[in-house]
């Protein structure tokens, strides 16, 4: 029986945080037994901003796949895939990027939010490079589904593109239209109570933050609130963290209820109270990821990105060599031309502008 297939990964910029886990990791968590996952550590990817730093990349690496084991992954049931390690990759971006138009790519809104974010003084060809990448990234596996952040979402619409515009100009029949599959929470706050939670804004919580450092975080979220008797904005980041992580939704309401009146309840009470419901979701992560600490924990992890990176490859190597036979590269095939010449003449023509900027 085959299962349908899942792709979606993160760049290692750092360790993963609660932002992560509501968008994508849950959800991945989840899938893992009735679909084949594919979890892909973008490690190639962190050089569009990070070139001149590979040590830095190749410890946020390891740490990714710590925070991936904590949370849950389970490498016995999902394959993790090190982008580096899987050639097929690179080959496919640039096959891709002939079948995307220039300012298509510069229109991509995660591109421009990320360039915006970064405020970069200039950026290298590879970033806007990257996005292309990330379509080879998934069409590489052939994935039907792509569990993402919202900020991801307008990639993934890239990529169901240039699967369509393939078919459309080579047939072949190769990539499935992935569908992205967003969190349950869309945008979580960062504890700046304002923008979005993000390693490089300095305002996140992460997985592997210690009971302390949770409490710590959650007393400095700021609401603007002055007294336990102000009527307070239920829909602020302190009751979005409350909704995200209280379990119990009825005592989230209640809170919310007494917050909005102004019914002597103090920012610090629920406070305390969302750190002690997030500490319950990291508790459990705490002690998987105890069995990769440290440089034995890092020698398995080294081991077993080696292992997956076999399986994955031998996958993406098979839809390289569909996509070269689609796009007659496929040299080894050449006796097979008149075979081939015929069934070009059943292919529909491609409108002349499929190639055509626009
Ligand atoms: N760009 C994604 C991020 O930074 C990571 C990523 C790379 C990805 N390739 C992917 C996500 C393919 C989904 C599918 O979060």
């Amino acid at each position: 029986m085959t299962r349908p297939r899942i792709l979606t990964g993160d760049t290692p910029t750092g360790r993963l945080h609660l932002g992560h886990l509501v968008g994508s990791l849950e959800n991945r968590v989840r899938l893992q037994d009735d679909h084949e996952c594919f979890f892909l550590i973008a490690n190639v990817h962190a050089f569009t901003t990070r070139a001149e730093r590979p040590d830095d990349i190749r410890r946020d690496t390891i740490e990714v796949v710590r925070d991936y084991l904590a949370v849950g992954i389970d490498p016995a049931r999902s394959t993790l895939v090190l982008q580096s390690e899987i050639r097929a990759i690179p080959e496919l971006t640039f096959l891709l990027a002939m079948l995307l138009p220039f300012q298509r790519v510069m229109r991509n809104p995660t591109l421009k939010a990320e360039l915006a974010d970064k405020q970069l003084e200039q950026h290298s060809f590879g970033f806007p490079l990257y996005t292309v990448g990330q379509c080879a990234d998934i069409l590489a596996f052939r994935a039907e589904l792509v569990p993402v952040g919202e900020d991801q979402a307008a990639t993934i619409e890239m990529c169901r593109e240039v699967a369509r515009r393939f078919e459309h100009v080579y047939g072949g029949s190769v990539f499935p239209i992935p569908e992205v599959l967003l969190g349950r929470v869309a945008r979580l706050p960062g504890t700046d109570g304002v923008q979005k939670m993000s390693k490089s804004l300095g305002n996140a919580i992460f997985l592997s933050d210690t009971r302390a450092e949770i409490q710590r975080k959650m007393r400095g979220l700021y609401t603007g609130r002055q007294s336990a008797t102000d009527p307070g904005d239920p829909d602020n980041a302190l009751f979005q963290y409350a909704r995200a992580f209280i379990a119990d939704p009825e005592r989230v309401r209640v809170l919310a209820e007494r917050y909005a009146r102004g019914d002597d309840i103090g920012d610090g009470e629920i406070k305390a109270e969302v750190a002690e419901a997030i500490d319950a979701v990291l508790a459990p992560m705490r002690e998987r990821r105890a069995a990769y600490d440290g440089p034995r924990g890092e020698a398995a992890i080294i081991e077993l990105l080696r292992e997956h990176a076999r399986r994955a490859s031998a996958v993406a190597d098979e839809t390289l060599a569909r996509v070269k036979a689609a796009m007659r590269l496929d040299l080894d095939a050449a006796p097979a031309t008149a075979e081939r010449r015929s069934s070009e003449a059943h292919l529909p023509a491609p409108p002349s502008s499929a190639l055509a900027p626009r």
